[in-house]
């Protein structure tokens, strides 16, 4: 097995631990303003790439468009499903790479993504498939954790105590750069536009904020169950500083404004 699909069989394991769906509740608000800025509407044919349990779906479906969701991670796939299904919203469901998506070109008016497909490994590979499906004159919409950004740190931070990613795996915060987006679009986009927004974390205090991270996003639980007790320590103690870093609540609650940045391209016409 190549690191490539080492570090993709990791992902399938890594984003099956814990409730996911408390998470992307309180991401949900990216996912809108990702809706509005593709302008997303009846009629339409979207795909939701590393849809997660489907926020962008969702709110796709609910305005009338015909979503296909995707994502690698199986039990993703079947939150989502679920979601959609209790929903009552017809949405179809299938796990696929970013990298190698398994449908024919130019077949969705929009592809979009919501800090999903910047953890696919190889950028140029996912640029190109994102482009690869919509027809010409489509949108690609993405929302990337920006790496200057709260999240972004809490990604470094975490990264100290992790192994080294396989060489040659950008960090996936790279694609909150504009100027990267723009390279990694280069040939592919006839325009380009990106807004820096923010998803507001609050919570009671650090030590709820350090509890949701670590009940809810997959990556903070696997890397907090490789560690020994004293790393995991020093990673809270970290973390916390972090927080205190970013927080500019002034009664003793936590409210962060975690950067990220808002892409909206055009295939030419
Ligand atoms: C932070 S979650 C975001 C999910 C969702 N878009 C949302 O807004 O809630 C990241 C997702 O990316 C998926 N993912 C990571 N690498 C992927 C890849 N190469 N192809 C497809 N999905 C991938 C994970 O399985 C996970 O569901």
């Amino acid at each position: 097995m190549t690191d490539v699909e080492q570090l993709k069989d990791q992902t399938r394991h890594v984003w099956s631990l814990g409730d996911y769906v408390k998470l992307a509740a309180r991401i949900e608000g990216a996912a809108r303003e990702l809706v509005d800025a593709c302008a997303i509407s009846a009629g339409q044919e979207v795909l939701d790439v590393a849809a997660g349990n489907g926020n962008l779906a969702v709110l796709a479906a609910r305005e009338g468009a015909a979503v296909v969701a995707s994502d690698l991670t199986p039990a993703m796939v079947e939150l989502g499903r679920m979601r959609t299904e209790t929903e009552g919203l017809d949405v179809d469901w299938l796990v696929a790479d970013a990298e190698d998506l398994p449908f024919e070109d130019g077949r969705f008016d929009c592809a979009g993504s919501v800090f999903g497909a910047m953890f696919a490994p190889r950028p140029e590979l996912a640029a190109a498939e994102l482009f690869r499906v919509v027809r010409p004159g489509g949108t690609v919409g993405m929302a990337n954790w920006m790496p200057e950004g709260f999240q972004g740190e809490m990604f470094a931070t975490m990264n100290r105590y992790a192994p080294p990613p396989p060489e040659g795996v950008p960090a996936p915060s790279e694609w909150g750069r504009e100027a990267v987006v723009r390279e990694r679009f280069e040939g592919l986009a006839g325009s380009v536009e990106a807004q820096p927004r923010s998803v507001v974390w609050r919570f009671a205090d650090a030590d709820e904020a350090w509890s949701f991270f670590g009940d809810s996003a997959g990556p903070s639980i696997a890397l907090r169950e490789s560690l020994d007790e004293e790393a995991v320590g020093r990673l809270r103690a970290d973390f916390v500083e972090l927080v205190d870093r970013w927080n500019h609540a002034s009664d003793g609650s936590v409210e962060i404004e975690a950067a990220y940045l808002l892409v909206v391209a055009r295939r030419p016409g």
